[in-house]
């Protein structure tokens, strides 16, 4: 995990460009935040705090330390407590360079002991602290910086980012990548360097994204990128991509409540342009053979978009009529994937940078199976390395907690498998477009609800938080939605909460259930598995359960049983989840709110998760 960025300015001062750059970065942590320059006398400040940038600013300010060339860190805590002692940049034993770092240094402790028999001293528990003392020795050894480079590549294992920045090479950036991400862009007053484009500023309109197992020197007017054999790379420059602005919060109070109340616009976009320009086989970057023969799709994605995966799975069988598994993008690495000969992947990631997202879909291509990414960030890794690509139209999303991504998400799977069904010839242009405005209208309802139901969910919101642990049960659809619900909930508010398909209940956690414990149930419009929903709304009652329910409109019986009811607009059955998705983010986040919780930056967590 964890953002880094560098700048080595022509003569301007660096450390404004290097903060603003953090700013962008602390999606990817902020367990501790730090900052190292050179400044005109040769000499190396670095200045570390823990917490966010909030903290490192004010520390910055007292002592005026600044310089042409700088670098800064965000953390997020992997090997090593979020102190003062394992924040980067992390320096050497004669203090003379300033290493910041992204990845897991997967050989850490073997050459930290071998270091330490050298003589060198640890101040941390970092595994990125031996990169620091690795470099000195190789500068002690006289070594060109593209040599101390290369030596480090042959030395290091694992997946690493990382910046140096040495009094003995006082106008370089020494850099390097492999599997963690990377790229460059070149500025007016000179070169920056980060984690993601974010962090550059407006201005810039040129940049590279640094190949996969590659380094560089850097210097403000000029830069040399090797492969890890030493061979010069010529990696052409792009245009920066400037749609990505992140606005303020405006009037609310928290992105996560900005965000829900984008989401029906970030399916209007989404839509609008999966409508126009490229066709659905351009898109996918499939031939209209390869859709008509597909015989199976394999989605993978972490948390939320695990989730929407779930979800698209009931659309991608019974509409595309494919035969489609879901996998965790961490445990497909561990499975013996047997791909069909006409196959392919949806890799789903809002951020295109989560790193067991990025693995699976690298193990998918070993099998030389195609992949669509499915993401809102059409530079990411994930689409740079995807065959074909859908990009929600979401706009940033800064809250840790996914909203209007899962929302997109969902949206763009229905409107996928209905593309597919149009190729397959299993549905017409008419039908096609009903879906489009079936889509449109379920984005209205999504927000219609949750204006429907909010002042009612706060007005009870004393009961709500003086339950300990929830409960989240759904079937069909809305039990991958119950999924959603439950990770939505404990993620911002820290309660406990589990979901279960509601038809499990009776096969284990009914016997959690009893009058302290708050089942909230998301029914289904469709009569057959409503029928079963009440069946599970009655073993719940039946057990004195407080039962929550988020019905569909006329389902009567089921609200009878109800201690608490939210009636909505649902559309399609299969679109039921997405009516659903405001008030049960809503709910979530106003329990949040009450019990004081950080709730755009939840503990421990971080937007982006870029460690394996
Ligand atoms: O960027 P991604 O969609 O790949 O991120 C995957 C998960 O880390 C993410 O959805 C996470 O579960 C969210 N914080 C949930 O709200």
């Amino acid at each position: 995990m964890c953002g880094v960025v560098g700048f080595v300015s022509k003569h301007g001062l660096a450390q404004k460009n290097v903060l603003r750059g953090l700013s962008c970065l602390e999606y990817r942590g902020y367990d501790s935040t730090g900052f190292a320059c050179i400044d005109q006398q040769s000499r190396l400040h670095i200045q570390k705090v823990v917490g966010s940038l909030n903290n490192l600013i004010p520390a910055l300010e007292a002592k005026s330390i600044d310089g042409t060339i700088a670098i800064g860190h965000t953390r997020w805590a992997t090997h090593g407590m979020a102190t003062l002692e394992n924040a980067h940049p992390h320096t050497d034993c004669g203090q003379s360079l300033a290493l910041i770092h992204n990845g897991i240094i997967e050989n850490h402790q073997i050459l930290r002991k071998q270091l330490q028999q050298q003589g060198h001293t640890f101040t941390s528990e970092s595994d990125s602290e031996v990169i620091a003392h690795l470099a000195e020795t190789f500068i002690q050894e006289q070594l060109r910086p593209s040599a101390i480079l290369q030596k480090l590549s042959e030395t290091l294992q694992g997946a690493y980012a990382y910046i140096i920045l040495s009094q003995n090479f006082p106008n370089q950036l020494l850099i390097a990548r492999n599997r963690s991400p990377l790229c460059l862009a070149i500025g007016k007053d000179g070169i920056f360097v980060a984690s993601d484009p974010l962090a550059f500023p407006e201005q810039v309109d040129q940049m590279l994204f640094l190949p996969d197992k590659s380094y560089a020197v850097v210097t403000h007017n000029e830069y040399q990128i090797f492969d890890f054999v030493g061979n010069l790379l010529d990696v052409q420059l792009e245009k920066a991509d400037k749609l990505v602005v992140v606005s303020g919060k405006g009037d609310y109070e928290h992105y996560m409540l900005k965000e829900i109340f984008e989401q029906k616009q970030a399916i209007l976009r989404t839509l609008y342009e999966y409508k126009s320009g490229q066709t659905i086989q351009e898109r996918l970057g499939l031939s209209t053979q390869a859709i008509k023969e597909l015989e199976e799709i394999t989605i993978v994605g972490c948390g939320t978009s695990f989730h929407a995966g779930l979800i698209g799975q009931f659309f991608l069988e019974s509409i595309a009529q494919v035969a489609t598994t879901v996998q965790l993008g961490s445990e497909f690495r561990h499975k013996t994937f047997l791909p069909r000969k006409k196959s392919v992947c949806i890799a789903i990631s809002q951020s295109g940078q989560t790193a067991d997202t990025l693995e699976a879909v690298e193990l998918v291509k070993q099998h030389k199976v195609p992949v669509v990414a499915l993401t809102n960030v059409a530079q990411s890794s994930l689409a740079r390395e995807s065959n074909g690509l859908l990009v929600t139209q979401a706009g940033p999303e800064i809250a840790v907690a996914s909203t209007k991504a899962f929302s997109t998400q969902v949206a763009t799977l229905y409107w996928l498998a209905h593309q597919i069904a149009l190729v397959k010839g299993l549905i017409d242009n008419t039908s096609m477009l009903q879906v489009e405005q079936d889509l449109e209208a379920v984005a209205s309802m999504l927000e219609a609800n949750i204006a429907v139901h909010k002042d009612s969910i706060v007005a009870d919101l004393d009961l709500y938080v003086s339950f300990k642990n929830y409960i989240f049960l759904g079937r069909h659809v809305t039990y991958p939605f119950a999924l959603e619900a439950a990770l939505k909930l404990k993620e911002i508010s820290y309660i406990f909460s589990q979901a279960y398909s509601a038809g499990e209940l009776k096969h284990g956690p009914l016997a959690l259930v009893d009058a302290t414990v708050p089942v909230i149930l998301f029914s289904h419009p469709d009569e057959s598995i409503y029928k079963k929903i009440v069946a599970n709304a009655q073993e719940v009652k039946a057990r004195k359960g407080f039962l929550i329910v988020f019905a569909c409109q006329g389902q009567e019986e089921l609200l009878e049983l109800a201690d608490k009811s939210f009636i909505m607009q649902t559309g399609p059955a299969l679109l039921s989840p997405l009516a659903m998705t405001g008030v049960m983010q809503f709910f979530c986040y106003v329990l949040a709110k009450k019990m004081g919780r950080s709730i755009d930056k939840p503990r421990n967590l971080a937007k982006s998760v870029t460690v394996e």
